[in-house]
């Protein structure tokens, strides 16, 4: 049995394999050559590394055994590498195999990643394998019945006291996410543009599902004993107002500090993003 519908699958597979087409590895090698100066700045100003470095994230990483989900363009699994972490790559992209094959051939990080193509839940993989499994912009590709799938997966290979964190959109206000359709982005119609939004949604490869912090929590709780959900954004999604410019990272930046500084019910309510922590797998 295959849990995932191919449909969304290879929605997301020929979506992506397009998408990773034009990386550079030149780019990736830039970074790991200016590691510290690329982490100083990324981890304080753009939402997913911000959320994904978190809580002292960077310093658990050396010699520990990581698995990426949906590894994509490969940056963060080459980052991770470059900080002394053995890290496995998944993605359903085979473009993403070829970045990594580029990154290895070119010796570009201390150990080379492995690359797991393809459906990851028909691996077989023994228990207590990785350390840590994280995934950014990963979760919220899957249908909720892959989600439970891939949740129950890495409570098999997780070790006992490694973690789970996942950065992902969150939607926890209805009428925000009404607001966010409405406004057209590039590439995007608004929602208001009937039509138009209706030929971009069938090549969308997002699927119809619940991406609240709530949802995170309860389907967290069915597979760890512990799970803990971060809110981010809520100030730092204005930055729109100022399109890219030196004021944008500069107002990213203090965003998270502002953000810091309110009671976590108006941090949760408003966020654009949030960080999932899964900890103790039950089985
Ligand atoms: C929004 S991208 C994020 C990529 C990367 N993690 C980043 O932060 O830029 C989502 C990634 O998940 C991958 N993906 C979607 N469904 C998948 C699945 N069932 N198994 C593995 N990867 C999947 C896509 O191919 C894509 O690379």
């Amino acid at each position: 049995m295959n849990p995932i519908p191919p449909n969304i699958t290879q929605k997301n597979q020929d979506h992506y394999n397009k998408r990773y087409a034009t990386v550079s590895i030149a780019g990736i090698e830039k970074k790991l050559k200016n590691l510290e100066a690329f982490l100083a700045d990324a981890t304080t100003t753009d939402t997913s590394w911000v959320a994904m470095f978190r809580n002292g994230f960077k310093d658990q990483l050396h010699g520990k055994k990581v698995l990426e989900l949906g590894c994509g363009d490969c940056t963060l699994s080459a980052v991770m590498a470059g900080l002394g972490a053995v890290v496995t790559a998944n993605d359903i992209a085979e473009k993403s195999g070829e970045i990594i094959a580029k990154i290895n051939t070119e010796k570009l990080t201390k150990t080379p990643i492995t690359f797991i193509q393809g459906d990851f839940l028909n691996r077989q993989l023994p228990a207590n394998s990785f350390d840590l499994v994280v995934g950014k912009a990963f979760v919220h590709h899957l249908t909720h019945e892959q989600e439970a799938a891939f949740y129950q997966k890495i409570a098999h290979i997780l070790k006992p006291g490694g973690e789970v964190r996942f950065v992902e959109p969150a939607v926890n206000s209805k009428v925000l996410d009404a607001l966010r359709w409405m406004v057209p982005v590039p590439g995007r119609p608004s929602s208001l543009q009937t039509d138009k939004f209706k030929t971009w949604k069938e090549k969308d490869p997002h699927p119809d599902r619940d991406n609240s912090s709530a949802h995170y929590q309860k389907m967290g709780l069915r597979y760890f004993q512990e799970v803990k959900v971060i809110p981010i954004g809520f100030i730092e999604r204005f930055n729109r107002l100022f399109p890219k410019s030196k004021t944008n990272r500069a107002f990213r930046k203090k965003a998270y500090q502002w953000e810091a500084k309110f009671p976590s019910w108006v941090q949760r309510s408003f966020a654009r993003a949030q960080t999932v922590i899964f900890r103790k797998p039950k089985e």
